[in-house]
């Protein structure tokens, strides 16, 4: 019972509200095959995201093997308190069942072997790593049925490394979530940690945190020499870096387009013996910048 294999963009749903299904089934038609949800009504509303991925699995875009659907259990500190998938006075665990019991009535009807997400994220750890823990090892509990793998989001190394390496803990984390700009130096530190222990690192606020990297030498460099738009070129740079995936929240359909067809021009083109010196001469500045080397 493995997730589906992780996209390189996965479609963000955070902030769509009503236009939810809508894009999400636009999405999965042009050809994401990957979707970030939380069961958090205050930024998402997950049971729109299931009914897109449902309406694009019934009109034969896709099967929900072909899918990785993500989502989160967020803790009550990140909830709107007047809106919420479980009952804020039960005690932790049974907030925990609550939640994932309505993310997966959610998506529920997506496949014929009964309901399940790809990915289960921990949308920030808790006050005290006590807490995390018992959100984890409660989460635990439906791996790999229901829940085929967890992550954690808004983290820091310590948190993962104590996830990745205690012997209270069961199930490892397959992946990490966190903003990628320079108030946390681009997090050079912990995708090392991510990288060389085979988790993955997804990126938010790619385009939005880094004004400054979308007008730096090696995207332009490279937009113009793959003759894609500086936001794809970023988008593939950050690819590059290795060990990770980007969150990609666009509501345009023709950014969806590029942004799909945009990182395999470049990867062709980084593959071309006329693109490889350019890619390599890029990729490198831009490791620099955010001072991965
Ligand atoms: N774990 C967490 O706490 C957390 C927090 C925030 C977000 N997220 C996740 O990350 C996803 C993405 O959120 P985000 O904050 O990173 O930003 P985003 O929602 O992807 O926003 C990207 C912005 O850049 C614009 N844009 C311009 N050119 C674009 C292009 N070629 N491709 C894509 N966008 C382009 C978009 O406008 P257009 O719409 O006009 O394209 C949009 O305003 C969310 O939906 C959510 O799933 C998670």
């Amino acid at each position: 019972m493995k997730p589906a294999p992780m996209p390189k963009l996965l479609y963000g749903t955070a902030w769509k509200k009503d236009a939810t299904a809508d894009l999400v089934f636009l999405a999965l038609k042009t050809g994401f095959r990957g979707i970030d949800t939380a069961a958090q009504p205050r930024h998402y509303q997950e049971h729109l995201v299931a009914e897109g991925v449902k309406r694009a699995i019934f009109s034969g875009i896709l099967t929900r093997a072909d899918l990785f659907i993500q989502t989160k259990f967020t803790s009550i500190g990140g909830q709107d308190p007047d809106n919420l998938p479980y009952d804020p006075q039960a005690p932790l665990e049974e907030q925990v069942h609550a939640s994932v019991a309505s993310s997966l009535r959610n998506f529920a009807g997506a496949d014929s072997d009964g309901s399940y997400v790809d990915s289960l994220v921990l949308h920030s750890p808790l006050r005290t790593l006590p807490d995390t823990v018992k959100v984890w090892k409660t989460l635990e509990t439906y791996v790999p049925r229901r829940i085929r793998q967890l992550g954690i989001s808004n983290t820091t190394l310590e948190v993962v490394d104590y996830l990745y390496t205690s012997p209270d803990i069961t199930v490892r984390p397959a992946c990490v979530q966190n903003r990628f700009y320079p108030a946390t130096r681009w997090e050079v530190g912990l995708r090392k940690y991510c990288r060389e222990r085979d988790i993955k690192f997804q990126t938010f606020w790619t385009l939005s945190g880094n004004p400054q990297l979308l007008r730096s030498a090696p995207v332009r460099k490279l937009a113009n020499s793959a003759n894609v738009e500086p936001p794809v070129a970023l988008y593939a740079l950050v690819l590059g870096l290795g060990g990770t995936a980007v969150l990609d929240g666009t509501t345009s359909e023709t950014h969806m387009r590029d942004d799909l067809r945009g990182i395999e021009i470049v990867k062709d083109h980084a593959e071309s013996e006329e693109g490889r010196p350019i890619w390599s001469e890029c990729l490198g500045g831009f490791r620099q910048l955010i001072g991965e080397e």
